[in-house]
């Protein structure tokens, strides 16, 4: 077989290398010369752990390639992937132009039988798009080659996304004929050893099915992020209540860790567009709009934290901040929480000295050098008078807190991700303040 990737953003790159590495012929495109200049010389735009042994190994075995030209990759391709980026417009709903003019370029240049797929998060009558514009392209060149879309949502998460790609739970593919749907399988084949089914449905409930997972993994973290301010008022212990419903069944131990609030490029994203679609189309997501206003509110819980400690004055104050990415295992920034807590300090004259392994050259986009960037998590601590644990990278877990306490001016720490014991911590002389949990 034979595939064609447009788009080198997480998705593109993780799938088309992912395919590559059981054995089939890969070809990502991007626009971007550089980018791609940068992929041939085994230099990734992104961080995930295990990709770039996993690119440098494909492209030395010849199987995955490199590309600005789509004229010419789509050229005898089985199946081409639509996987660039669809940036929320101002409104929130998803801005399909740069989607739209791919499908083209495929119309304008396809030569046999291909099925095309949207991989990027797309809302629901996308695909109907996408086929009229292959359709629109080849009836400009007078063309009549037979072609099928189909939509493959992608549910693989960031610094897992190798795994997820290659173990999925669930592959889901809508579909509109039988002959797409057995390319699909065929070319899916080699993931499903581990059992997990591949759901063929209609394409527009695949594409529904994307913004509903995501909907139903941020609302419960948005759930639990409530129920935990509500622990902390009332005198209980959300790390206690949450075990204690984790274990049944029907709600489930995972998402359900309160924090100060998802970010990423997706929930924060596809919530949005879900809420817009529903409005264009005459409906409130009324549970979703307040998934969403749970979530502002909570970037805020630790600053305000904070400030309450220090009595509302915080100029003149250095804070230590470990983490930055918006999840541990990714440089990733975007919508990241540390980002509204570090301007809420700064706008209070405060410094900040920040450490995260590797998000720092992100963070600098946004950052710039209104921050100092520390070059360990022992540094940052230096001279600060509180530590604030923003994302829970491992590292992070178990530091000694003997030389925390040394390095800090004052022993206060503010812990966004309920990592520590509260116990250990007061035995220990440190003021600690987490999630969810009276202190
Ligand atoms: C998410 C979904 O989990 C993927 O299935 C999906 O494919 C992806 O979006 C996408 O649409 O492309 P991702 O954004 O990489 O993946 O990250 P998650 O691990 O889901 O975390 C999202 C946010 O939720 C993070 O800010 C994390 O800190 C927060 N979170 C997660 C919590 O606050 N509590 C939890 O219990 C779990």
């Amino acid at each position: 077989m034979k595939i064609a990737v447009v788009g080198t953003g997480y998705v593109g790159l993780v799938t088309g290398t992912c395919f590559a590495e059981v054995g089939i012929d890969v070809t990502c495109i991007d626009i971007d010369e550089k980018k791609i200049t940068n992929l041939r010389n085994g230099i990734l735009p992104i961080y995930e752990p295990g990709l770039e042994e996993m690119v440098a190994r494909n492209v030395k075995q010849g199987r995955l390639h490199f590309s600005t030209s789509l004229a010419e990759s789509i050229k005898g391709a089985d199946v081409a992937f639509i996987a660039v980026g669809t940036p929320p417009g101002e409104d929130g709903s998803a801005d399909l132009k740069y989607v739209l003019a791919v499908a083209r370029g495929m119309g304008e240049n396809m030569d046999n039988y291909t099925v095309i797929v949207t991989k990027s998060t797309v809302p629901v009558g996308t695909a109907a798009k996408v086929r009229a514009e292959v359709e629109g392209a080849l009836a400009k060149r007078g063309a009549s080659i037979d072609f099928d879309v189909a939509s493959n949502p992608e549910f693989l998460k960031e610094g897992a996304a190798i795994d997820d790609f290659l173990k999925p739970d669930r592959i889901v593919v809508g579909v509109a004929s039988e002959r797409a749907e057995e390319v699909m399988r065929r070319l899916y084949k080699p993931f499903l050893l581990n059992g997990h089914p591949i759901i063929f449905m209609d394409i527009p409930s695949a594409e529904m099915t994307k913004y509903a997972a995501n909907s139903m993994l941020a609302t419960k973290i948005s759930f639990m992020n409530d129920i935990a301010n509500l622990c902390e008022i009332m005198g209980a212990d959300v790390n206690k209540v949450r075990q204690g419903i984790g274990s049944d069944a029907r709600i489930g131990t995972k998402f359900i860790y309160p924090g100060i609030g998802y970010g990423g490029s997706c929930f924060p994203k596809d919530v949005k567009a879900l809420i817009k679609t529903a409005q264009e189309n005459g409906y409130q997501m009324q549970v979703l709009q307040a998934v969403e206003g749970v979530n502002e509110a909570q970037k805020e819980v630790l600053f305000s934290k904070v400030k309450k400690h220090f009595g509302g004055e915080l100029a003149g104050k250095k804070f230590a901040i470990w983490g930055l990415s918006f999840k541990p295992k990714t440089d990733d920034m975007r919508e990241a929480p540390s980002l509204v807590i570090i301007e809420k300090l700064l706008a209070e004259g405060a410094t900040v000295s920040a450490y995260d392994p590797v998000a720092v050259a992100e963070a600098k986009h946004s950052l710039g050098d209104r921050i100092t960037y520390a070059k360990d998590q022992f540094e940052a601590l230096v001279d600060a008078d509180a530590l604030l644990v923003v994302t829970e990278w491992p590292e992070f877990r178990s530091p000694s807190f003997e030389v925390v306490g040394r390095l800090l001016k004052q022993k206060a720490i503010f812990d966004g991700r309920n990592i520590y014991d509260a116990a250990e911590l007061k035995e220990l002389g440190f003021t600690y303040h987490c999630i969810g949990v009276k202190t």
